[in-house]
C-alpha cells in the first residue's frame, strides 16, 4: 500500500474512522455513525433544546444569505485530474508565521453552554485533539483565562468592542496576557439585521454567564448590544495598536474597497464572512465576495473565509479562490451539542479527511498547488 501522508499521525480517514464511537447514545440508536457534518446538523436538530437549536441554526431576516452561501459553494463546479501520483497528500498551510497541519480553524461563536455543559474548555479541548486553532469569542460563557488553560493548540481572541473604550482595553489586555496569538476584530454588526427567529425564542433562552465582559443573560439580550456595535472606526487601529503586540485581523469583510483599507491600516489578515448570514441579509455569500478580494489583497495578507463551509469540497473551492484557510461556525457547535469534546474533534477530522480526497481527486498534492484551474 502506498503512503497516504507525510504526517507522522494516522490518515485522516484512519482517524475519522476511529472516531466513530463518538455518537454511541444518538438518538437513532447506538448503530448510527455520523459521517458528514450534516449528520450533526441533524442529530443536533434532534437533540438540541428548541431555543438552542433556532438560536444557533437561524440567520437574519429571511435567510437569504445562509442559504446562498451554501447554494454559491454547491453550485461551484470541479476539475478533476486523472493518473497523476497522490499517494501523498500535504495540508500543511502557512498562517501568520506558524505552520498549521490544516486549512481548518474554528470560528468564533457565542453561547457554547447552550450546546453543551462543558461549554467551550470543551470545544477548545476538541479544536487542539484536531490540530486545529480556535477563535474565542468574546461572548463565550467560560472566561478567556480558562480557555487558554485548557488549550493544546493556539487560541485567537474574537473581539467585539464596548462603547466604552477602557473596558475594551481591559478586555484585549486580557486576552493577551492569556496567551492568545492574535486578535480577530469582528467588524460586521455595527447593528444587528432583523434576526427574526431569535426573537421568536428569546424569551424561552436560559440565563448564561458571559465572563469576558461580566454579564448574565439570554443570547440575545439587549445587555449585550452595547458589546460590538457602533463605535468602530479604521483609526481605531492604531489605538489598539499602542499597547496590544498581537496580530490583529478583522472579521467580516465582503467589500474589496474594504479588503484595501484592511491592508493599508495595518491588518495582518482578513475573514471574509458574512457571519453566517446572521448580518444583513441579501448581501452575497463569501464564496461569490472572494476572488475580487483576492485579486485586491493580492497575497499582501492571508484571507480566511467562513459562511457555508460543510464539505472538504467546499474548503478546496475556498482556497482555489484565494483563501488561506477556512472556518467553522454552526458545524462545531452541532458537534459540541452531539458529542462534546470528542464531537467538535470528529467535525474537524471529516472536513479534513474529505479536502484531503478533494485535493487527491483534482490532482492537487499541497495546498500550493491549489489555484482557480481546479474550478471548472
Ligand atoms: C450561534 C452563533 C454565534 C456566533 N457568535 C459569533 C461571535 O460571538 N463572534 C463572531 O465574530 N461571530 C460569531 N458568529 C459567526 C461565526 O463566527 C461565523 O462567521 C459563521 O458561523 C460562519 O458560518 P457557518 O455557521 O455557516 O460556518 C456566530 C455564529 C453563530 C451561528
Amino acid at each position: 500500500m502506498p503512503k497516504r501522508s507525510t504526517r507522522k499521525e494516522p490518515p485522516a480517514r484512519k482517524r475519522a474512522e476511529a472516531m466513530s464511537g463518538v455518537l454511541g447514545d444518538a438518538p437513532q440508536g447506538p448503530k448510527f455513525v455520523a459521517a458528514c457534518l450534516a449528520d450533526y446538523e441533524m442529530l443536533a436538530k434532534q437533540s438540541f433544546s428548541r431555543p438552542a437549536w433556532e438560536y444557533i441554526n437561524s440567520g437574519s431576516a429571511d435567510e437569504n444569505t445562509m442559504r446562498w452561501n451554501i447554494e454559491a459553494l454547491t453550485r461551484l463546479r470541479l476539475r478533476p485530474n486523472i493518473m497523476i501520483d497522490v499517494s501523498k497528500i500535504d495540508t500543511r498551510v502557512n498562517l501568520l508565521g506558524r505552520e498549521l497541519p490544516h486549512p481548518i480553524l474554528v470560528a468564533p461563536t457565542s453561547s457554547h453552554l447552550l450546546a453543551h455543559p462543558d461549554a467551550e474548555i470543551a470545544t477548545v479541548r476538541g479544536a487542539g485533539a484536531a490540530h486545529a486553532i480556535m477563535i474565542a469569542s468574546t461572548l463565550s460563557n467560560v472566561s478567556v483565562e480558562k480557555i487558554l488553560q485548557a488549550a493544546i493548540q493556539p487560541v485567537w481572541f474574537q473581539l467585539y468592542s464596548d462603547e466604552d473604550r477602557g473596558k475594551t482595553k481591559v478586555l484585549i489586555q486580557r486576552a493577551e496576557a492569556a496567551g492568545c496569538q492574535a486578535l480577530c476584530i469582528t467588524v460586521d454588526l455595527p447593528w444587528i439585521y432583523a434576526r427574526n427567529r431569535e426573537a421568536h425564542i428569546a424569551h424561552e433562552v436560559p440565563q448564561l454567564p458571559f465572563p469576558n465582559i461580566n454579564f448574565t443573560g439570554g443570547p440575545a439580550s439587549t445587555g449585550l448590544k452595547t458589546w460590538g456595535y457602533r463605535n468602530l472606526k479604521w483609526s481605531d487601529l492604531d489605538w489598539v495598536r499602542g499597547f496590544c503586540k498581537l496580530p490583529i485581523v478583522l472579521k467580516g469583510v465582503l467589500n474589496p474597497k474594504d479588503a484595501e483599507l484592511a491592508v493599508q491600516n495595518g491588518a495582518a489578515g482578513i475573514v471574509v464572512s458574512n457571519h453566517g448570514g446572521r448580518g444583513l441579509d441579501t448581501v452575497p455569500a463569501t464564496i461569490d465576495a472572494l476572488p475580487a478580494i483576492a485579486e485586491k489583497i493580492a497575497g499582501r495578507i492571508p484571507i480566511l473565509m467562513d459562511s457555508g463551509i460543510r464539505r472538504g469540497t467546499d474548503v478546496l473551492k475556498a482556497l482555489a479562490s484565494g483563501a488561506t484557510a477556512v472556518l467553522l461556525g454552526r458545524s462545531i457547535l452541532y458537534g459540541l451539542g452531539v458529542g462534546g469534546a470528542e464531537g467538535v474533534k470528529h467535525v474537524i477530522e471529516i472536513l479534513r479527511a474529505e479536502f484531503e480526497a478533494a485535493m487527491a481527486l483534482t490532482g492537487r498534492t499541497s495546498i500550493s498547488a491549489i489555484d482557480r484551474s481546479v474550478l471548472w
